[in-house]
């Protein structure tokens, strides 16, 4: 049984990852699941909270017990998260958000030319849907955390990335791992390392992504 510290708080939880169409038939999108955003519900409806998930393209059962209110593009999620999070708590934004979409997305399936010219595909930054929600505090008080998958290179670690991003962000916690080469994303498990707003690291968990998000809700409830 877990502890019923999140009871009588009502926690947004944004999971899965944004499509935005190319044409009727294709999309940009990326290659999350849903299982870090969906273990965050289950285990926050477990210690008592009020559970709302905003899904963006997730194949998995929906949870017991909580609202999933199902979305397709960027826009959307930004639609269906800032909404909810007018009554939260807690606002947690684990979706994979596309940072780009295509200008304009074809009426038609776009075809081949017979002599084999593409076009390119003209792209815009989406909003930071993350960055305007600490920006604006929609619920005062609200405690807002972010994920962050990043991949370090010969000149700089996933920690350093990471905590670049937290203190970029804004957010009260930043949820840092590390992805690619099977990390991560589609997977059972998960390895996070915690940043405050300062990009100072609180804690580390390794393990399924229940016992990811049940750390997490630990450092949620440690701020208040
Ligand atoms: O900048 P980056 O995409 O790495 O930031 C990841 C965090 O920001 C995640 O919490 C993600 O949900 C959020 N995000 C967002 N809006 C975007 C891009 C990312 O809220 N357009």
């Amino acid at each position: 049984p877990r502890p019923q510290d999140l009871a009588g708080r009502h926690v947004v939880i944004s999971a899965g990852g944004t499509r935005e169409p190319l044409d009727p038939v294709r999309y940009l999108g990326n290659r999350s699941s849903g299982r870090q955003g969906y273990a965050l519900a289950r285990t926050a409806r477990d210690r008592g909270a009020r559970v709302t998930v905003v899904a963006a393209n997730v194949s998995l059962d929906d949870p017991a017990g909580v609202d999933v209110v199902e979305v397709e593009t960027t826009d959307q999620l930004r639609t269906a998260v800032r909404a909810a999070a007018r009554t939260a708590d807690v606002v947690v934004m684990a979706a994979a958000v596309a940072d780009f979409r295509p200008v304009a997305a074809a009426g038609h399936k776009v075809k081949k030319r017979s002599d084999g010219v593409v076009d390119p595909i003209l792209l815009e930054a989406n909003p930071d849907i993350l960055a305007e929600l600490t920006a604006e505090r929609l619920r005062p008080g609200q405690v807002i955390v972010g994920f962050a998958a990043e991949t370090g290179d010969e000149h700089t670690t996933v920690l350093e990335y990471g905590r670049a991003k937290a203190r970029r962000k804004g957010a009260d916690l930043l949820a840092v791992n590390a992805v690619g080469h099977g990390l991560a994303f589609g997977t059972t498990d998960n390895a996070v390392t915690i940043l405050d707003r300062h990009g100072d690291v609180l804690g580390a968990a390794v393990g399924s992504k229940d016992e990811v998000a049940d750390a997490l809700w630990d450092e949620v409830c440690r701020l208040g």
